[in-house]
């Protein structure tokens, strides 16, 4: 069974105090063997979230990493120096930064191998935008996305890395992909996985939904076979995030 995980991404979104208060309640109903709660903060906020959550599981992640280790690149942060604040998960490949700054699968699969070597857990992002959908090429587009950015991953690394289907059109839209057109592609991206790792390796990789995903829709959207989750925007700026967390929480 893969883990659960609702993670939040706060995006450059400032600190929310009442999300923090909110999900601490939440602490003593996880259990870290089969669910994560963690929260993508701006780097500047990484270590204070880290410090307002101390003493309980829930997690704190990164939204993006450097795949150098140091060097001129202005306006970066390395894995290392996420490390070196006790990081050890990040989102890599979101689209916003597909969109604007020019992420490519290549420098997501560098992200990947050089998270993966750090022993941080990647969060992959990949998602078809609407016209690729209404072109009928959104499995081909998943394949895609996902066979670069896993480019000579091992099969052992494979089931620490979790894979987030994010439709670019249902992410802060407030469309949200019906339950079936989200199980539908993370079932293919599953599948993706099991052609290039076997199906004991695919069904052990936790695949979360994301886009428009609030407090009501999401029950519904994590009782799908395939979806182990959510990455959610927008809703993880508000207190009531804790029941959308919640909602995926195994009971
Ligand atoms: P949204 O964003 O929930 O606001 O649509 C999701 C995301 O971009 O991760």
């Amino acid at each position: 069974m893969p883990k659960k995980i609702i993670a939040g991404n706060w995006k450059m979104n400032a600190t929310s105090d009442e999300v923090i208060a909110a999900l601490k309640p939440l602490d003593s109903s996880i259990d870290p063997n089969k669910a994560e709660v963690i929260l993508c903060v701006p780097y500047v906020a990484l270590e204070s979230v880290k410090a307002k959550l101390a003493g309980t599981k829930i997690k704190v992640s990164a939204q993006n990493m450097h795949y150098e280790e140091k060097g001129a690149y202005t306006g970066e942060v390395s894995g290392e120096m996420l490390k070196g604040i006790g990081i050890n998960h990040t989102l890599i490949g979101h689209s916003e930064r597909r969109q604007y700054y020019g992420e490519t699968d290549e420098t997501v699969n560098q992200k990947v191998l050089k998270a993966l070597k750090l022993d941080i857990t990647p969060i992959l992002c990949v998602g078809e935008s609407l016209e690729q959908r209404k072109k009928e090429i959104t499995n081909e587009v998943l394949r895609q996305q996902v066979n670069h950015a896993l480019f000579n991953v091992c099969e052992q690394n494979m089931t620490r890395i979790v894979i987030a289907y994010e439709p670019i059109w249902a992410i802060g839209t407030g469309v949200v992909a019906t339950p079936c057109q989200a199980e539908d592609a993370c079932k293919y991206i599953r599948e993706v996985v099991t052609a290039k790792y076997g199906a004991d390796v695919s069904s052990k990789v936790t695949i979360l939904y994301g886009g428009s995903v609030d407090d009501k829709n999401a029950k519904e959207l994590f009782a799908q076979p395939n979806i182990d989750g959510g990455l959610v925007g927008g809703a993880s700026l508000k207190p009531t995030f804790a029941d959308v967390a919640k909602a995926g929480l195994p009971k």
